[in-house]
């Protein structure tokens, strides 16, 4: 689909969630029908009149009336143009992109691996998780600089009663698991034997987390990452945005980790790690 004019969008209310980020509810007006089926994992283009568009991650999935939420984090200088906004405020809105997390695949044992403002693109299959609409069991690992940094406060309080939420800090305080999610794959092993992952957060999190399940015997076509590149056009037309010979906007932002081992090994391009940052 090519959806080069941006839709009007209601910004109706917003609140702190993380150190720098905020929780953002959004109304599209007049939901077309590709809205409606939003896969978790997708994003959307926003654009703000005078700063451009940047691409953001549904954590909620647009409703029948359009409305849906995102967590967004002060970057740089269209976000520092949207924290500055009011309630009511009309923005511009195309999507939905690119493609969505595995919802259904031969695996019964999922963790979804998270770090930082990674926890985002995972919130939706999480939710669903929770509400027993996915054939799977998920367990979280979730890790952060120190509590302020935690980002979707609210969503995590609901999940912690319905699955099991392991939450590590780099710089923990009494009572709190140190450390960084990695150093603590053991005991989510141990206790829940996951037979696939579902990994966003850093770049160096997300390669490290692939190879230690890879290293406890997860199969390479089991380990799902969401790839972070610059978007433009978020419609395969600028090529910003490649992974090898594939577009991320169309063919990711989740990839399987085999393929992309295979995308790098075909190309000369840089490993993705070294020119990328995750918010
Ligand atoms: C598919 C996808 C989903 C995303 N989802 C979210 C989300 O849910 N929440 C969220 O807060 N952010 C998300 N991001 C990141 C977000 O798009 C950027 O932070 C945004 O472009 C910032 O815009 P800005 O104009 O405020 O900052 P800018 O002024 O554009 O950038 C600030 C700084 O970040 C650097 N930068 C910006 N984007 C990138 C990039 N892609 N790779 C490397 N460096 C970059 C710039 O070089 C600059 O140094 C997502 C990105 C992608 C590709
Ligand atoms: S963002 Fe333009 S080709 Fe992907």
């Amino acid at each position: 689909m090519i959806e080069a004019t941006p839709r009007r969008l209601h910004l109706l209310e917003h609140y702190a969630d993380g150190e720098d980020a905020r929780h953002f509810s959004f109304r599209i007006e007049a939901p077309a029908a590709a809205d409606l089926t939003v896969i978790p994992g997708q994003f959307f283009m926003l654009a703000l009149p005078g700063h451009g568009e940047a691409p953001f991650t549904y954590v909620s999935r647009p409703d029948r009336t359009g409305l849906f939420s995102a967590l967004i984090r002060r970057m740089g200088r269209l976000t520092d143009a949207l924290f500055e906004l009011n309630n009511g405020a009309v923005l511009g809105y195309r999507g939905p992109f690119g493609r969505g997390w595995p919802l259904f695949f031969s695996a019964q044992r999922v963790i979804a691996v998270a770090g930082g403002c990674g926890l985002a693109p995972l919130a939706g299959v999480i939710q669903e998780a929770t509400s027993n609409r996915l054939p799977v069991q998920l367990s979280v690992l979730y890790g952060a600089l120190h509590s302020a940094a935690q980002v979707l406060s609210r969503e995590r309080e609901q999940w912690r009663q319905a699955l099991p939420l392991i939450e590590t800090f780099d710089r923990a305080t009494v009572g709190q698991r140190q450390g960084t999610p990695l150093e603590h794959l053991d005991e989510v092993f141990a206790a829940h034997s996951p037979e696939a992952l579902l990994c966003c957060g850093p770049e160096p999190l997300m390669l490290a987390t692939a190879e230690q399940c890879l290293r406890r015997g997860m199969a390479a076509d089991k380990i799902w990452l969401s790839l972070e590149r610059r978007m433009h056009c978020a419609d395969g037309l600028c090529g910003h945005c490649y992974v090898g010979a594939s577009y991320a906007c169309q063919d990711g932002p989740t990839y399987r980790y085999d393929r992309y081992l295979h995308l790098l090994a075909n190309t000369r391009q840089p490993a993705v790690g070294q020119d990328l940052r995750f918010c």
